[in-house]
């Protein structure tokens, strides 16, 4: 069959690369993809928001299955539109990814369904807001309501910054639309981590538990960026913690959606905390994470298409999801500046001395007078796969140290904080 990718970064190359061992694929095209890709499929330059560009390219080229990878498109409803025009597609539709897409929608949704999540309000008025925070205590935690690339959640310890806040998302309007509603909620204390799952509606599979990196810095100090390291499993999520997200989160959360005719088909991504009182959703997402996505994918065993073919037609009951017993580190080398400004275009060396240690699945890249380039603020994703958290660990930093490019920055810290959860029990 003929997939097409849509989207660009990492988690795309670690869908094409996984495809890509598939039995039934015989062609992968990736829609805008980027330089790693190129080398598993063809690359076609169609934005990712770009629907009905994308559905005439699926039509004309007789995509078999199109797969979406960023959160953009579903929100626009690119499901609904394939699906409009009888092209097959793996996605939530866009009622079912306003989980996604509206943060107001989501905590108001998890209150009615008694899922459990911090407690919450919710504006449209800055007043109204202002004067809510003056009677409240710190810290809080101020999101836009809209989606806003990872940027638009913003903790606050005082009044003041609080002000700043939310002049700076409803007057400002720095996050445009995205923030005319913002919702106000008591900041969480706790260990994160990420738990996807697969499910056609109505059975829902967890994948294993993974952890993300989200400040720029080692140690997790500066700013929130779109994600600098993932590893998976975490060691710390037992399972009667993961039977408690199931029942308490992620059933729950399937059956809600039924019921308000909004069946969710697809990849739910529940972003936790795991507080004293139990995991609490600080997020859903509509789609694979990333960086998650380049650690879990490596570690499934069997074929993706199988079980993405069983969600398409309702029967993902029937699928034995099975895997690893390894451990997998991905670590993010990001161009100088990000997650602020950055350059583009640097040479990219030493991705040839790679050869069965990691995996390296790009992200901002391009390919250039027979040369690999920089063309993003996350550039690459290199994955070690091995049978222990320490071995993956050195088997991914043994490859990033065979990488070079001109201002790269990654933490050398990746899964340390992973280990010291070893054996406790959240
Ligand atoms: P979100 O996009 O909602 O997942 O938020 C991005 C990041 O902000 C999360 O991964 C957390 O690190 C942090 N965050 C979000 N909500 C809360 C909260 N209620 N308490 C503490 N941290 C939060
Ligand atoms: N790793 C966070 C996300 O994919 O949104």
């Amino acid at each position: 069959m003929k997939v097409l990718i849509v989207g660009g970064g990492g988690r795309e190359h670690a869908l094409a690369w996984k495809l890509n061992q598939s039995e039934m694929v015989k062609k992968i095209y990736a829609a805008p993809g980027n330089a790693g890709i190129s080398q598993l499929g063809e690359c076609v330059n169609i934005k990712a928001d770009d629907l009905s560009g994308l559905a005439d390219f699926a039509e004309r080229n007789s995509v078999d299955l199109t797969l979406v990878g960023p959160e953009l498109p579903l929100t626009l409803g690119i499901v609904d539109q394939f699906e409009a025009r009888r092209l097959k597609i793996f996605g939530p539709s866009k009622k079912a990814s306003e989980i996604e897409g509206s943060k107001a929608y989501a905590k108001e949704f998890m209150q009615k369904y008694h899922i459990p999540t911090a407690s919450f309000k919710i504006f449209d008025d800055k007043n109204q807001a202002l004067d809510f925070l003056k009677e409240n205590t710190f810290p809080l935690v101020i999101k836009a309501d809209g989606l806003a690339a990872g940027k638009g959640v913003i903790p606050v310890d005082n009044f003041y910054q609080a002000e700043e806040t939310v002049k700076k998302i409803m007057v400002e309007k720095i996050f445009k639309e995205a923030g005319s509603k913002i919702v106000v909620e008591d900041f969480l204390e706790g260990e994160e981590v990420t738990i996807m799952a697969f499910t056609d509606g109505k059975t829902v599979i967890p994948m294993v538990p993974s952890q993300d990196h989200k400040r720029i810095y080692n140690g997790d100090a500066g700013p929130n960026t779109g994600g600098m390291g993932a590893y998976a499993p975490t060691l710390f999520v037992h399972d009667r913690l993961t039977k408690r997200v199931y029942e308490e989160i992620l059933e729950p959360t399937i059956l809600g959606l039924e019921r308000e005719n909004r069946t969710f088909k697809g990849i739910l991504y529940a972003g936790l905390m795991l507080t004293e009182l139990g995991p609490k959703v600080m997020e859903f997402n509509c789609r694979f994470g990333d960086p998650e996505t380049q650690v879990v994918l490596p570690l499934l065993k069997g074929d993706l298409v199988e079980i993405i073919l069983s969600i398409i037609d309702g029967e993902l009951e029937l699928e034995n999801i099975d895997w690893k017993n390894d451990f997998a580190v991905c670590v993010i080398m990001a161009s100088s500046g990000y997650p602020g400004k950055y350059e583009k275009g640097k040479d990219i060396w030493g991705l040839n001395k790679i050869k069965d240690d990691a995996l390296v699945f790009h992200a901002g890249t391009k390919y250039e007078n027979g040369r690999f380039k920089t063309d993003g603020g996350r550039v690459l994703g290199v994955t070690g796969v091995e049978s222990s958290m320490d071995k993956a660990i050195s088997k991914a930093y043994t490859s990033v140290d065979k990488i070079r490019f001109s201002g790269m920055q990654y933490r050398r810290d990746i899964g340390k904080k992973g280990m010291k959860l070893k054996g406790k029990y959240l």
